[in-house]
């Protein structure tokens, strides 16, 4: 058995309280690093997407809420003071991606109870509070990849969309976390990945992880989806998520749920692969997950190149709903749930706390 996974992304100074993330932005072209010595340079990597992927948001946002943490030196009051601040600061930056808020509850309801600690100790708390968050999303990811991998036959061709990968997550991926998962049970597996404009994540992130684990990949524009489906060159979709509501409707990257449309009139199945951290109990159904709309420069231009007219208006929503009723089933770190959601996504849950 191989295991085809060797991306580090991540690298956080305990003794500094420094986070050092790969700039996502300038991938592939260039592997460059960016240093993040403050709770605003965290949230400033989140909102211009140097870091990116729902589970990775919410491991950065934990990094982000020690870093903080460190640099408040004064008694109780100064501390719940600068957590609350820190912790309103990164809840802006990016709004469909429940794992952010997820970490962020967390990081708090552990700031809680370290009030009247020396700062150093204080510290000292909520970073290994976030190397724990971080440590166990990626456990989280292989327990995926793991569930996953056993759908998967050999030989079998998987599209995905965006990047659900290692770089979406504190490593290992959740959709790419099932491919690795199939391979590392020995089977063969192609991934043909969409491009997933107007970002790129799957022509620039996507395809950069899996060629560098040596993981076959082929790119193709958003629109060849249909075609490669009706001409039998699909056999599995498995796609990540940013929020997955009480019922399973699911928010992921704009153009997933056409992606889901489209497979559900081929007859092929589409997955959900994703962590407990992206359930949103709290929603009964898709209708009220927030979308975000991003800046109508990420369409206008390309580089230096003009791609849509300045007396054009842009539209840019970053992500959409896919219904459950599309969704074959959703995998998680406790198993498979299949529809029902509702009543599996609490079965499953309930059998991991125990
Ligand atoms: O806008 P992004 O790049 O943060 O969107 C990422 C996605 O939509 C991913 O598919 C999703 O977060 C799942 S990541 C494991």
């Amino acid at each position: 058995m191989t295991d085809s996974f060797s991306l580090e992304h991540l690298r956080f100074d305990i003794q500094k309280a420094h986070l050092a993330v790969l700039d996502q932005t300038l991938l592939p072209a260039q592997e460059s690093w960016v240093r993040c010595t403050s709770v605003a340079a965290v949230a400033h990597a989140i909102v211009t997407m140097q870091v990116r992927g729902a589970p990775l948001i919410g491991v950065v946002a934990a990094y982000g809420l020690a870093i903080a943490a460190a640099q408040i030196k004064g008694g109780r009051d100064d501390f719940s003071a600068g957590i609350a601040a820190a912790a309103k600061l990164l809840a802006g930056t990016r709004p469909t991606a429940v794992n952010l808020f997820w970490a962020i509850d967390r990081m708090q309801r552990r700031a809680s109870a370290l009030g009247d600690l020396p700062a150093a100790e204080r510290y000292q708390a909520l970073a290994d509070e976030a190397v724990t968050v971080h440590a166990e999303d990626v456990a989280m990811c292989r327990a995926i990849g793991q569930h996953g991998g056993e759908l998967v036959q050999d030989g079998e061709v998987i599209m995905t969309h965006c990047n659900a990968g290692a770089l979406a997550t504190g490593g290992y991926g959740t959709a790419l976390g099932v491919v690795r998962g199939a391979i590392a049970q020995g089977k063969r597996v192609r991934v043909i990945a969409r491009e997933t404009r107007p970002l790129h994540q799957g022509g620039r992130l996507t395809a950069w992880e899996l060629a560098r684990d040596g993981i076959d990949v082929t790119v193709i524009p958003d629109s060849a989806a249909a075609h490669l489906m009706r001409t039998g060159r699909v056999d599995r979709v498995v796609v990540g998520a940013d929020r997955i509501a009480a019922n399973g409707d699911t928010a992921n990257k704009i153009g997933t749920y056409d992606l889901a449309l489209v497979a559900h009139a081929h007859g092929i199945p589409l997955h959900v692969a994703a962590p407990y951290s992206t359930v949103d109990f709290t929603l009964p159904d898709g209708n009220l997950i927030p979308i975000e709309e991003r800046s109508e420069m990420e369409m206008r231009q390309l580089g230096q190149a003009v791609l849509i007219p300045d007396n054009a208006a842009i539209w840019n929503p970053a992500f959409d709903v896919t219904p459950a009723s599309l969704i074959t089933s959703i995998i998680t770190e406790a198993g498979v749930a299949e529809a029902p959601f509702g009543a599996s996504l609490r079965r499953l849950l309930a059998a991991k706390i125990q």
